[in-house]
């Protein structure tokens, strides 16, 4: 089999015709292994075809396991595919143009929120002033004005995660990749959060790919789903989303996409 990747440059529109929304990133029948400790190779992720847009609100929904922070790390450059090609847009630049918001709690312990937002700029040697500026006013947009000079230890959850999505936009990123940023969130905290994040997205229309378990999640936030699902993972299928917003989760629309999506995971679980 053909072990290869292309990170390359030279994609975008391939016609003379203005288009509205390039492509940003094109996965083109991507695979990656991973070999255990034992010394068993696994495959994770097969033939996964994915052209994501400018502008776009993706989310990337399936089970625990399936790959989908694997996903994102190949997007972000963090491992390397063993099949098939990953293409960037020539105008994005992979060192300084996208942010990644991970997993897991990522804000600096001994820095306070200020300087936690403002640390991305820090390292583009922003002069102070500016940087602070920017950093006042994403802060003051994620709801965490009054709380700049206070260390992460004294954040609750929720306060943590809105400094760590400023600490992302700070750069103002062409590209957010965000793994289950509010997985770990109570109920009422994590729809203030998706809230919040719908807003931004309208604001900036930073193209942003959203990893969740949560079907629920992804269908209030996206304009498209990627559901991935089986081993090795494959994409079970890509929806566009086109209810209107704010988006009403006991309609008729929303449940037929929930049971549509749950189906196909949990399916592909049971034939496991
Ligand atoms: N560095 C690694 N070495 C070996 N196996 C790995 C490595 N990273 C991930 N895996 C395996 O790849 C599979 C997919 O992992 P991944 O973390 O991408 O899943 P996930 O969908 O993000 O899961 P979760 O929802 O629990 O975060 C898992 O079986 C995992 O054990
Ligand atoms: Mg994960």
């Amino acid at each position: 089999m053909e072990r290869k990747r292309i990170l390359a440059v030279n994609t975008g529109t391939h016609t003379s015709k203005p288009n509205i929304h390039p492509s940003i990133i094109r996965l083109e029948h991507v695979g990656k292994d991973f070999t255990t400790e034992s010394g068993k190779r696994i495959a994770v992720l097969d033939d996964i075809n994915l052209d994501i847009k400018t502008g776009q609100l993706v989310t990337v929904v399936g089970a625990t396991g399936t790959g989908k922070t694997t996903l994102l790390n190949l997007i972000a450059s963090i491992c390397k595919a063993d099949q098939g090609r990953i293409t960037l847009n020539k105008t994005l630049n992979i060192c300084n143009e996208i942010a990644y918001v991970f997993q897991h709690y990522t804000l600096l312990p001994w820095q306070n929120v200020l300087k936690n937002v403002a640390f991305g700029l820090q390292l583009r040697k922003i002069p102070i002033r500016q940087r602070n500026d920017d950093a006042m006013k994403l802060i003051d947009k994620v709801g965490l004005a009054g709380f700049e000079k206070a260390y992460p230890h004294e954040l609750s959850g929720g306060m943590r995660q809105r400094a760590a999505i400023a600490q992302a936009l700070a750069i103002k990123p062409k590209l957010l990749l965000m793994d289950e940023p509010f997985g770990s969130l109570d109920d009422t905290t994590r729809t203030e959060l998706q809230r919040m994040l719908i807003d931004l997205h309208r604001q900036t229309q930073t193209t942003t790919i959203f990893v969740t378990h949560n079907i629920d999640e992804a269908i209030i936030l996206a304009d498209r789903i990627v559901v991935l699902a089986q081993r090795p993972a494959v994409i079970q299928q890509d929806i566009t989303i086109d209810l209107p917003r704010p988006r009403n989760r006991t309609s008729r629309q929303f449940t037929d996409i929930y049971l549509k999506i749950r189906n196909m995971i949990t399916t592909k679980e049971v034939i496991e």
